[in-house]
């Protein structure tokens, strides 16, 4: 059965651009007869999101609306029809997962000072910093009460978990370039802590929905977290290889603001050329330098070297699903995973 999850070649899909691949993915829900239950957790998104304070209101629609493809809340639904399924046990998981992502984005871009997310002007921007602060916390409220109404304990223990680990990688900053072995363990660190942790509470709480057994819950949290270790793994490539429009904010920010990812570790320990190293040293970088430092770890094999990394983990994570009988939503997170190391956005 394992023949039937495995890659599809890298670049399949990548000449459908940007469009392409939001397409390609709402068609694999349509396929996996996901859209209806996605629409079902968008519904209550927004209906928790409606305040009876006008100006939470306000943001936190204005937050939800931003929108996202809700990967998390998929991969929640996913994982519960690998068991038992029932769309009111796991519509409470798959949204508090969401609102916990809203909660920390809207901290985050607080926290960096982001004009814009997904294209669109961020809470702290368009309201204020206490705005964001205390939209952020009602989010996360929201999220609490979500798993309170979810149908296993459990639930509350994985998110609970992944919360606290979130924002321990969120405070452990990548420090070192080199020793290379160094760097990498604290970003593969912070990588799996700030986003890896998420993906696999979302598919632990999905999968406990179904009813799956404890075996079937570790396997999954498993294809979760190395799914998410490439999800975030693409990302930091986007930074370099992106341009502002598909990825709606601006791309070279890591280097900017001193960010070190894996492209430009994997560049350091690949080039001799002194010609990076005084680049990154730069404190405050040009748009020119910037544009410099992107090209030289491009050069150097950086990002090649951080995408066959990313697609390790998908391999990796579609491992841990061999031993689930072959049905529709298995095939699905099987495919989800190709199109998480194809996105462009
Ligand atoms: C985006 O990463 C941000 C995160 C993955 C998590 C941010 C977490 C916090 C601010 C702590 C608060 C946490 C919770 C759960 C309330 P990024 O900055 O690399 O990506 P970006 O370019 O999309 O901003
Ligand atoms: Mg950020």
């Amino acid at each position: 059965m394992v023949h039937k999850l495995e890659p599809v070649q890298q670049g399949a899909t990548h000449a459908t651009g940007r469009q392409g691949m939001v397409s390609a993915v709402v068609a694999l829900f349509e396929q996996a007869a996901l859209t209806h239950d996605l629409q079902a957790v968008e519904a209550l998104l927004l209906e928790r999101a409606a305040s009876r304070v006008e100006l939470i209101r306000a943001a936190s629609t204005h937050t939800i609306r931003s929108g996202g493809k809700r990967l998390r809340a998929a991969l929640a639904l996913l994982a519960a029809r690998l068991g038992d399924y029932a769309l009111e046990r796991v519509i409470h998981a798959a949204a508090a997962v969401e609102l916990i992502q809203a909660a920390s984005l809207v901290h985050d871009d607080l926290v960096d000072q982001a004009a814009r997310r997904r294209g669109r002007v961020t809470v702290h921007a368009r309201w204020d910093n206490d705005v964001a602060l205390m939209v952020g916390d009602y989010f996360f409220a929201l999220a609490a009460d979500e798993m309170a109404r979810s149908p296993d304990p459990r639930i509350i223990t994985f998110y609970a978990h992944a919360v606290r680990t979130v924002v321990e990688g969120e405070l452990s900053p990548v420090t070192i370039l080199e020793p290379t072995d160094q760097a990498l363990a604290q970003y593969y660190y912070k990588t799996g802590a700030k986003t890896a942790a998420l993906f696999e509470a979302a598919c632990k709480a999905g999968m406990a929905a179904g009813g799956g057994t404890d075996a079937q819950i570790v396997a999954l949290g498993r294809y979760g977290f190395d799914l998410g270790m490439a999800f975030q793994i693409i990302d930091d490539i986007l930074d370099f290889t992106g341009d502002e429009q598909t990825l709606g904010k601006p791309a070279g920010n890591d280097l900017r603001q001193g960010t070190i990812t894996l492209p430009l570790i994997l560049a350091m320990e690949r080039t001799a050329s002194p010609r990076l190293r005084n680049l990154i040293d730069i404190a405050a970088p040009s748009d020119a330098q910037v544009q410099d430092a992107i090209s030289e770890v491009a050069a150097a094999g950086g990002v090649a070297a951080a995408n066959a990394e990313a697609q390790r983990f998908i391999r990796q994570a579609i491992g841990h699903l061999a031993d689930f009988p072959p049905s529709p939503a298995l095939h699905a997170l099987a495919r989800l995973a190709n199109f998480v190391v194809e996105r462009e956005a």
